[in-house]
């Protein structure tokens, strides 16, 4: 895989934090037997340094200039704000959703990184609940065998008789039998536990393995307005089958040190899903998760990706909060466990976002 194909960053080759420098091809250990043993020892070629830049502090910040006015807080119908967001680019006025005239048929959107732990889930519950709040209808499909989406909703996964295994491998079942309603109005679970992990394996042998996915779902997309896929952290056969199902993809990234690592791979991917598989597939958008605004690392590792993403990345970013962690625990979505939190409050940001992204949704 090679790294400098990762689209608009190949000018931040080698300066990406954590991006290690290539290392030099190994030098010959001894000298060759034609020098003279009396040749002098060459001088040793001096050792790269392994340790990631810490020139953070001089790297280009985006271009938008800040006025007075520019940071002066404003108060508009979304109430007081600052005209510049979070990333640094001017906030766009977003509309209220509208409630949808007529249901289905469903924009499918895949929640991708295959990096652990960078909010896939939390974002799929939430976004998909802060969506389901605007009148849609909202399928949220757990995909991975962690069976994280489940729990966070309040199901167990050991408990389940059928969940998305079946629906995949056995011809007689029907999404009907599996799809399971939750406590917030609009929104329904295609639930998950670890028997998807077998289906991984067992996938392998099927004809059109990629496309089993999408042939399940085919039947009830006049039934959604919003299908929400939450991905494994992998980029393995379940993941190509989730992008393969899918109209476009959210791709959560956490604002940490190493949030850019593995983006070349899954950019890849994705391309190679456009171009063989689905090519009606597009990034909606990429999403910065657990933000800490106080701490400038945060804020120059949101930098560097709308650095490399421009107008992909969306406005809205979720901040850190002990809420999210709470509300696994409790196992119901933000907007419901603490509705006029400022997490909350993000996540219908996003979901204004991405309904102004999808405009069919
Ligand atoms: N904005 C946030 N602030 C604080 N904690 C968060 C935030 N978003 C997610 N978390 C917590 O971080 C952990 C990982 O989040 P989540 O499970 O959504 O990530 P994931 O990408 O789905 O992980 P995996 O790759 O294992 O499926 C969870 O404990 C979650 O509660
Ligand atoms: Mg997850």
């Amino acid at each position: 895989m090679n790294e400098s194909t990762f689209p608009g960053t190949e000018h931040l080759s080698g300066q990406i934090p954590g991006h290690l420098p290539v290392p030099e091809p190994a030098q010959p250990i001894s000298a060759p037997p034609s020098l003279p043993p009396s040749t002098p020892p060459r001088p040793a070629t001096p050792q790269r340094s392994l340790t990631p830049p810490e020139n953070y502090a001089e790297m280009p910040r985006p271009t938008a200039k800040l006025t007075a006015e520019d940071l002066s807080p404003v108060n508009d119908a979304h109430g007081p704000r600052n005209k510049i967001g979070p990333t640094g680019r001017p906030l766009p006025d977003l509309p209220e959703p509208k409630p949808p005239t007529k249901t289905g048929p469903a924009q499918v959107i895949a929640m991708c990184n295959q990096k652990g732990g960078v909010g896939k889930t939390t974002t799929t519950i939430n976004l998909g609940a802060a969506i389901a709040e605007t009148g849609r209808k909202v399928l949220l499909i757990d995909f991975d065998p962690q069976g994280s989406a489940s729990i966070g909703l309040g199901v167990q996964p050991h408990d389940l008789e059928l969940s998305v295994y079946n629906l995949l491998m056995q011809r007689d079942i029907t999404p009907e039998e599996v799809i399971q309603p939750t406590r917030v109005e609009n929104l329904d679970l295609l639930p998950a536990n670890i028997d998807l992990s077998a289906a991984e394996v067992q996938l392998v042998q099927e004809v059109a393995r990629e496309y089993t996915l999408q042939r399940v779902l085919e039947p009830i997309l006049p039934n959604y307005d919003v299908i929400l896929i939450d991905c494994a952290p992998s980029l393995g056969l379940l993941t190509v089958n989730a992008l393969t199902a899918s109209n476009g993809i959210v791709v959560p990234l956490e604002c940490e040190f190493f949030a850019l690592r593995g983006l070349a791979m899954l950019t890849d991917t994705i391309a190679k899903v456009q171009d063989r598989l689905n090519p009606k597939l597009e990034i909606v958008g990429i999403l910065g998760t657990m933000f800490d605004g106080r701490t400038t690392h945060a804020r120059e590792v949101l930098d560097r990706v709308v650095q490399a993403f421009d107008e992909r990345v969306f406005h809205t970013v979720i901040r850190r909060t002990v809420k999210f962690p709470e509300t696994t625990v409790v196992g119901e979505p933000i907007t419901t466990y603490a509705p006029s939190s400022q997490a909350a409050t993000q996540y219908r940001d996003l979901a204004k976002e991405v309904l102004a992204r999808c405009p069919a949704g």
